[in-house]
């Protein structure tokens, strides 16, 4: 039997409802803060990813799903949101204008990683995207909508918190941290190689040994520019008068290179290893940097698979219609019927002749509030037996009462 490919699952059943459900709330929610659906393709250039994930960024190094396509082109499955988001923003020669955009999308992302608990090669996203808007409140929004979506659903997660810095105070902090690196002897080979390629990425490192040995390292927080302290300083300030708690975490670096300033992490310890559900942060610079006007951006993206352990499906009420026949020519009264009454509400029309009883079991069972039936004494007076499951009323209908 040909099965799903390893770390690839289906949404079926009570799964693929759950997944509707928290796509609906989010969506909902993101509306509620003013972002705008959009979409972009599942494919695009590789290069994308290479210039805005960054070629030194596991993603890119280890995890892309890259082939040829037919027509010789490089192509590979997004292993996230943000890339296509800004390409697309670019593409719309959206970056030329003077208002600010909001988006959110969500759908499969795809990652070549060792599959385990919360972590699959293809998963979901549910993502948002700002761009114009070079405004520490923004962030707050941004993270104010984060803190919603997992409120709703009653989800505890700590908030970290820290700041990446920008152009003008990041580079000399790079030049510390690689300096303390060369003399630190015993840190494990990712870090060795991170030491070279990306050294802020080693102060990730989950390993313990290296937790230690990085303990004294120079802290990006300390060495921000006036203009990254301010903000930073300003960002907890408001965050501080929302109510909003959060730890500061000097070591949240991010896995993908286009981050500066704020980046922020919800992390659950209900989830195993795995348990950051939400990460974002401002990338001020992307969009300039694939071609566009300078322009500021932040967003953040959740991970449906993570989110989804934690949610309890609320009660379904019941709704809508079951129609079951009881003889013959029933059907086709029930049929017609049903199309009418499809266009607005929900019918489960049955096509098994079987009894009343038969039928009430089966209405339970599909969690209808009307149970209509027809049978040859409804015909020949042309109405319908309706029982409401909730109040146990029964009547009769005129056919064109319902
Ligand atoms: P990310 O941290 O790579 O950021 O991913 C965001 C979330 O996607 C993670 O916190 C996690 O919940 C989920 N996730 C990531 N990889 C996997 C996996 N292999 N299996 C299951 N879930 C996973 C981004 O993708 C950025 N684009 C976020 C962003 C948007 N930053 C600014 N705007």
């Amino acid at each position: 039997m040909i099965k799903a490919l390893r770390g690839m699952k289906d949404f079926l059943g009570d799964e693929a409802q759950k997944y509707a459900y928290c796509v609906d709330v989010c969506k909902q929610l993101a509306q509620n803060y003013g972002f705008s659906f959009c979409e972009t393709p599942l494919l695009e250039e590789t290069a994308l990813f290479k210039r805005s994930v960054g070629e030194s960024s596991d993603i890119v190094g280890k995890e892309m799903y890259q082939f040829e396509d037919k027509g010789g082109n490089d192509v590979c499955l997004r292993p996230e949101g943000t890339a296509g988001t800004v390409r697309a923003f670019l593409e719309a020669k959206l970056d030329r204008g003077l208002a600010n955009h909001r988006f959110f999308y969500y759908g499969s992302m795809y990652r070549y990683e060792r599959p385990q608990r919360g972590r699959l090669r293809q998963f979901h996203q549910f993502g948002v995207e700002s761009f114009g808007l070079d405004d520490i409140k923004e962030d707050v929004n941004i993270i104010l909508l984060a803190k919603s979506i997992l409120d709703f659903f009653g989800i505890k997660a700590t908030l970290k918190l820290n700041s990446i810095g920008c152009q003008s105070c990041m580079p000399p902090y790079k030049q510390n941290l690689v300096k303390f690196l060369e003399s630190t002897d015993g840190l494990c080979e990712d870090c060795q190689r991170r030491k070279n390629t990306n050294p802020i990425r080693v102060l990730d490192c989950k390993n313990e040994a290296c937790h230690e040995l990085l303990r004294p390292a120079p802290r990006l927080l300390n060495n921000l520019c006036k203009d990254c302290k301010n903000d930073f300083e300003e960002l907890k300030k408001l965050l501080d008068k929302s109510s909003i708690k959060y730890e500061i975490d000097t070591n949240l670096v991010r896995g993908l290179d286009y981050y500066s300033k704020t980046a922020f992490e919800f992390v659950s310890d209900e989830l195993g290893a795995q348990g950051t559900i939400i990460g974002g942060g401002r990338y001020d610079k992307l969009v300039e940097y694939l071609g566009g006007k300078a322009t500021p951006a932040i967003g953040f993206a959740m991970g449906f698979e993570r989110l989804m352990e934690l949610v309890s499906m609320p009660e379904t009420k019941r709704s809508g219609y079951y129609f079951g026949s009881l003889g013959k020519g029933a059907y086709e009264v029930l049929l017609g019927k049903a199309n009418k009454l499809r266009l607005s509400e929900k019918v489960h029309l049955d096509y098994q002749d079987r009894s009343l009883k038969a039928h009430l079991k089966q209405a339970d069972k599909k969690n209808a509030l009307y149970c209509v039936c027809v049978g040859e004494n409804e015909l020949a007076s042309q109405t319908l037996w309706l029982k409401n499951l909730e109040t146990k009323e029964e009547k009769i209908l005129r056919l064109d009462e319902l």
